[in-house]
């Protein structure tokens, strides 16, 4: 990778954290409370957006060796606050390391003399034709990554021709994200607390052409991050919040708003946005195959299964290891959505070869546009199509649909 260290631009946020360095106790008992109640996001203080923040700059191409690599040298380059607000996960960590882990124990068992050729990624998935099974999943404030923000990645997913979702949390509002990837965009709902801002944001994402809303079920509360906490650090408010509720013109007021999150939130909501918009309503963060069933049963569109990148509730299982139960509870009735964990075209078909239909990939394609923008990310997913292709070819896969269980080996006790 050829990548340059710059210098960056120090925030109050990233002077706070290098003093809580030297102290982590004492900035854990100074920082803002967190505890029963406090809700996601909606932390900002006045003058907050006063704070500058500046991520990468450079637009190129990355030559991608693997993206743990990427990770380092996105560090060399982004505000500390920002970096660690990116690589962090929830709580001590346990569940962000233990998807890496389980992802890699999961042993592949190829079919040699099957005589394919080339295998043919291409899919589909609720009316989207993909020319592999990869799309971008919903990630807050690409603003800490590079001063692109969604543009940039909306310009990568549109130059490899994939599906992005959008963060309720985008610093670039809904409207222009979309028409830098145009008809391949579904819009993530932190369900706010306040219906008529809930149907602000969905209706926002019909009119600009969004085809489905992605509810974000895991994250009623917040999990306190250590790594947050530790860094003083608050997602800068002066990075932009596109998606603030319009009636709303102070921007620190808006922020917290924003934050404010429908805590009881159930089935009766999910279906609610459906007979709003009249969209796709993919329920993001199902880990349990109970869920699973409920939403194929009350006519969601699709299962989305993931544990946040380990960012949400800290303990619970990597996902890779409870996608097989979900897809048997499927049986097919919905298409599967995958993400926490992918690294590597090893983790899109072990996926794959769970159940999954698509997946998508996080905190690497973050770190691409860090160090390269529209460029950078679309480096890290062609990357994982082209490692995808190398080992769908030597497993004996011909296609999307080959890629079954049995590509996989069985655990020996
Ligand atoms: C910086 C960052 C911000 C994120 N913001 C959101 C968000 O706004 N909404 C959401 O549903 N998930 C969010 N996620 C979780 C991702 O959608 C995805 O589930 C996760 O990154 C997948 O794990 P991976 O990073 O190991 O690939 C975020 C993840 C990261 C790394």
């Amino acid at each position: 990778m050829d990548v340059q260290r710059r210098d960056f631009l120090l925030t109050g946020a990233v002077a706070a954290a290098a003093a809580a360095s030297v102290a982590p106790a004492l900035a854990q008992t100074a920082a803002a409370p967190v505890g029963p109640g406090t809700e996601r996001g909606g932390n900002a203080r006045p003058g907050d957006e006063r704070i500058q923040y500046q991520g990468g700059t450079e637009v190129k191409r990355l030559r991608i060796i693997n993206t743990a690599e990427l990770e380092i040298e996105a560090e060399k380059i982004l505000p500390k606050g920002g970096y660690g607000y990116i690589f962090g996960g929830s709580g001590s960590e346990y569940t962000k390391r233990e998807n890496l882990r389980a992802m890699e124990s999961i042993h592949l068992e190829p079919h040699f003399l099957s005589g394919v050729g080339k295998p043919d990624l291409s899919t589909t998935i609720l009316g989207h034709k993909l020319p592999f099974p990869i799309i971008v999943p919903p990630m807050g404030s690409h603003g800490l990554a590079h001063v692109s923000k969604e543009i940039g990645t909306a310009t990568a997913a549109k130059a490899v021709g994939t599906v992005m979702m959008l963060s309720m949390q985008s610093n670039v509002p809904l409207e222009e994200v979309a028409k830098a990837n145009p008809g391949n965009m579904w819009m993530q709902l932190y369900f706010p607390a306040d219906r008529g801002y809930a149907r602000e944001v969905i209706m926002r994402a019909k009119e600009a052409g969004y085809t489905a809303i992605v509810p974000t079920i895991d994250s009623t509360l917040a999990y306190p991050r250590d790594n947050n906490i530790r860094n003083d650090f608050r997602i800068p408010v002066s990075l932009g919040k596109g998606n603030a509720p319009l009636n709303e013109p102070d921007t620190v007021k808006a922020a917290n708003m924003m934050g404010r999150r429908k805590v009881d939130l159930n089935f009766d909501d999910m279906v609610w946005i459906k007979e709003q918009t009249g969209l796709k309503v993919i329920p993001k963060g199902i880990m349990s195959p109970a869920t699973a069933i409920q939403a194929v049963e009350r006519g969601l569109d699709a299962v989305y299964v993931s544990n946040h990148g380990g960012r949400a509730l800290d303990g619970v299982a990597p996902a890779i290891n409870q996608l097989p139960r979900i897809a048997d509870a499927v049986r097919g009735r919905a298409p599967i959505i995958f993400d926490s964990g992918i690294r590597r075209g090893q983790d899109v078909f072990r996926a794959l070869a769970l159940g999954a239909d698509v997946v998508a990939c996080g905190r690497p394609i973050l770190y691409g546009l860090a160090l390269g923008g529209p460029l950078g990310a679309q480096s890290v997913l062609e990357y994982l199509r082209d490692d995808l292709y190398i080992v769908m070819q030597l497993t004996g896969c011909k296609d999307i649909k080959s890629v079954t269980r049995d590509r996989l080996a069985p655990r020996i006790a």
